[in-house]
């Protein structure tokens, strides 16, 4: 091979791992689950899930899930980086009256782990979590 066409598929291949490695940089926790489907169907299923589960069910009664629904898509999708805009209340103002224990809590986040390990890989996974951990202190009040 000539020295030439070695300079040449050399840059070609530190050119690819470049734009390989910048792709992976700046593809968004949002990107990365899916996008919007598969976060609709992670809450779709958590909140379905929670709302007839008789440890938790006392909080969801009379609640409309739809909205509710929809309410924590448009949160998630923004604080994971996919643009949208969250006008729901802030986490302490929402659960204030609900009067969520620690252990319902640590329930709900099981039961979105539950369905974030059949529909997302497992660092993401873990990323969504690690978001959703701090808010414990706004909505547990016991
Ligand atoms: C990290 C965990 C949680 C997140 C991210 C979360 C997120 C949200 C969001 C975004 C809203 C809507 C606020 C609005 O539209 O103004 C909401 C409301 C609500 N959440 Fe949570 N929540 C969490 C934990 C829980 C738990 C543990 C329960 C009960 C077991 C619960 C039950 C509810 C209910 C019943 C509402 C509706 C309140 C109403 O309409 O009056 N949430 N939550």
């Amino acid at each position: 091979m000539s020295k030439y066409a070695l300079i040449f598929l050399t840059s070609l291949l530190c050119s690819c791992a470049q734009m390989q490695s910048s792709h992976t940089k700046s593809a968004s926790l949002f990107e990365r689950i899916g996008g919007l489907p598969v976060l609709t169907i992670v809450v779709s299923e958590t909140i379905d899930n929670a709302s007839i589960d008789p440890k938790m069910k006392r909080s969801f009664d009379g609640v409309k899930l739809t909205t509710l629904k929809q309410s924590v898509v448009d949160q998630l999708c923004f604080l994971t980086g996919g643009g949208c805009v969250y006008e729901g209340e802030t986490m302490k103002n929402s659960h204030r009256d609900l009067k969520i224990t620690t252990a319902e809590f640590e329930l709900f986040v099981a039961t979105f782990r539950t369905s974030l390990n059949q529909h997302v890989g497992e660092s993401e996974k873990n990323e969504l979590l690690k978001i959703l951990a701090p808010m414990k202190r706004d909505i547990v009040t016991d």
